[in-house]
């Protein structure tokens, strides 16, 4: 049994003890030596031991709302807008509706509306005809059409132009495409999820996003939490992502409990991103227990 394996299991055991009415009292002159004992023991890798829903790790009340959200809105064909700071997870959520729904057998196609030039973005999501514009040498499906059953996730939707906002307007009215160039138009089937960081709300408000569109959009808002706003997950992530890391890189990962005391104090700007970054940081320099010197000197500093 490797070390983490043996800490994982001290620690059930002995919360279960102290969790019995029978032995608590027994144990409750030793509680603090036993807490102190469970403080430095190194934070193990136990996979079954990692709240996980919709392949999304986390048990905190927001995340807990959020699953449950999820649990309602996945199997029917709303359109969701997914909110969230940068690293929250929207993507993970966008692919989970797809995933767990009854769409999964058909194809599931992103777009990032924030990295295509606008004439481009277009022709990606509705398609175009031969010589419709230089470069169009063959006619060509947009995701739309070639996602037909399925679904099209509209990422960084606030960052879509106003243009384009018009055009894909008609399409959720009207339930059809009109490849760039051609004149026919093509009904299609798919749902939409769009996801961004942006307050899309005030954005309608300047005029920056269509409001029509927006209220098309966001029949149901899944709002994701920070995760400083969640830090009791901070401690499942940190086991998920020792486990991945110390699999991917072929040997055991731990971590020192105060070494995770430092993580979950800290304010985690970039989210589950930036907490993935810091664990590959640190397992990637240490060779043996993960302790607090192991940390960025940010994290380290607490500020
Ligand atoms: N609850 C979670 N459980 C496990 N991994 C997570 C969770 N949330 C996020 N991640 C991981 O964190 C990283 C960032 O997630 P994701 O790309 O979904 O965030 P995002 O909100 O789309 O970020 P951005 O706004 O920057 O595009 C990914 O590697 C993802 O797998
Ligand atoms: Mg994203």
């Amino acid at each position: 049994m490797t070390q983490s394996r043996l800490a994982d299991e001290f620690r059930a055991r002995l919360e279960a003890l102290l969790a019995d009415a029978k032995t608590a009292g027994v144990l409750e002159d030793l509680r603090p030596v036993l807490e102190e004992v469970l403080r430095i023991v190194p934070v193990a890798a136990d996979p079954s031991a990692i709240p996980r829903r919709f392949g999304m790790i986390g048990d905190s009340p927001p995340m807990r709302q959020v699953f449950a959200l999820l649990e309602k809105v996945a199997a029917s064909d709303v359109a969701v807008l997914i909110q969230g700071e940068t690293g929250t997870g929207k993507e993970l959520v966008a692919k989970a509706l797809h995933e767990y729904g009854s769409r999964k057998k058909k194809p599931f196609l992103a777009e990032n509306c924030a990295a295509v030039p606008a004439d481009l973005l277009e022709s990606e999501l509705f398609g175009h005809k031969r010589g419709s514009f230089t470069g169009a040498v063959v006619d060509r499906d947009g995701h739309f059409v070639a996602a037909d059953g399925g679904t099209v996730f509209l990422d960084e939707i606030g960052d879509m132009p106003l243009a384009m906002q018009s055009k894909l307007l008609r399409v959720l009215q009207e339930g059809e495409v009109r490849p760039v160039g051609s004149n026919k138009v093509i009904k299609v089937d798919v749902r939409i999820v769009a996801a961004t960081n942006k307050d899309l709300k005030a954005m309608t408000k300047v005029g920056t996003f269509r409001e029509d569109l927006y209220f098309r959009l966001n029949v149901i808002t899944i709002q994701l939490p920070p995760l400083r706003e969640r830090k009791g997950d901070v401690r499942h992530l940190v086991r998920y992502l020792l486990q991945k890391v110390g699999k991917e890189m072929g040997r055991d990962a731990e971590l020192s409990e105060e070494a995770l005391q430092l993580l979950e104090r800290w304010r985690w700007p970039g989210n589950v991103r930036e907490l993935d970054n810091e664990i590959r940081r640190a397992v990637a320099l240490t060779p043996g227990v993960i302790g607090p010197k192991d940390l960025s000197p940010a994290i380290q500093k607490g500020v």
